[in-house]
């Protein structure tokens, strides 16, 4: 089962209205021909799609995600109006996971706190996660919008997730579990942590480079992350830039 992962996309209503010195509008749409081309079975969208939670931003995301061949699942960020989210995608973690099952179990969640950054799980959605991945043979994938631990990067770790002992709990009363995804970050992360692998996707507009204090923008420019499942629970993963 091939996936991608796109994140971030930060496109606010007005469509002249730059993210961070770069146009989340181009970004965006170089990226998902990057994806158009890569032909994935499954999108994976993992909040912060919109800036400013606007209509008209939903509007066009909803359009131009639209074109892509394959589905898209998403999950709403902190930048991101829920409801509105999922308004325009059929498929979103607004009030409870989403829940896909092929090779893999796939569970997306939201972790959004109204009116904050930083995330946290509320006990519904804990209990909504852990119904989610129960009764599967299957391995399974996670994605959330806000990383569960530190990425060693301080600007984004202060919005992290609140209570990643809550979530790790639920991670481990299920060990199908392999992976868990996140956005957030602004960056390609991959770590180690509670028996699992936990990857960390950069931005379609505009990316920082790891390990800084603060925001330090990556010339390498907007990207995401393509997966690659099989059934015995073997994965393989990678970013995936535009080309031109
Ligand atoms: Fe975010």
């Amino acid at each position: 089962m091939r996936l991608v992962q796109v994140s971030d996309c930060h496109v606010p209503g007005p469509a002249d209205q730059f993210y961070r010195g770069q146009d989340p509008r181009a970004g965006l749409v170089r990226v998902l021909r990057a994806v158009e081309a890569w032909q994935p079975d499954l999108v994976l969208a993992t909040g912060d799609l919109s800036e400013d939670g606007s209509a008209a931003s939903y509007a066009w995301l909803a359009e131009t995600f639209g074109r892509l061949s394959a589905p898209v699942v998403s999950t709403p960020g902190n930048h991101d109006d829920a409801g509105l989210m999922a308004r325009h995608f059929s498929r979103c973690a607004a009030d409870g996971p989403e829940v896909l099952d092929a090779d893999w179990r796939i569970v997306l969640v939201g972790s959004a706190k109204p009116g904050e950054i930083g995330g946290r799980f509320t006990p519904r959605q804990l209990d909504g996660l852990s119904e989610a991945l129960a009764d599967s043979g299957k391995p399974a994938l996670v994605a959330l919008h806000h990383q569960p631990w530190p990425v060693g990067s301080p600007w984004i770790d202060r919005y992290r997730l609140e209570n990643p002992e809550d979530f790790e709990a639920v991670l481990s009363r299920h060990p199908n579990v392999r992976l868990v995804l996140w956005g957030h970050v602004h960056q390609d992360v991959a770590m180690e942590r509670a028996g699992l692998t936990g990857l960390g996707c950069p931005s379609s507009v505009s990316n920082s480079l790891p390990g800084c204090a603060r925001f330090t923008p990556d010339a390498a420019g907007p990207a995401c992350r393509w997966l690659e499942l099989e059934p015995d629970g073997v994965y393989r993963t990678g970013i995936l830039r535009p080309e031109d």
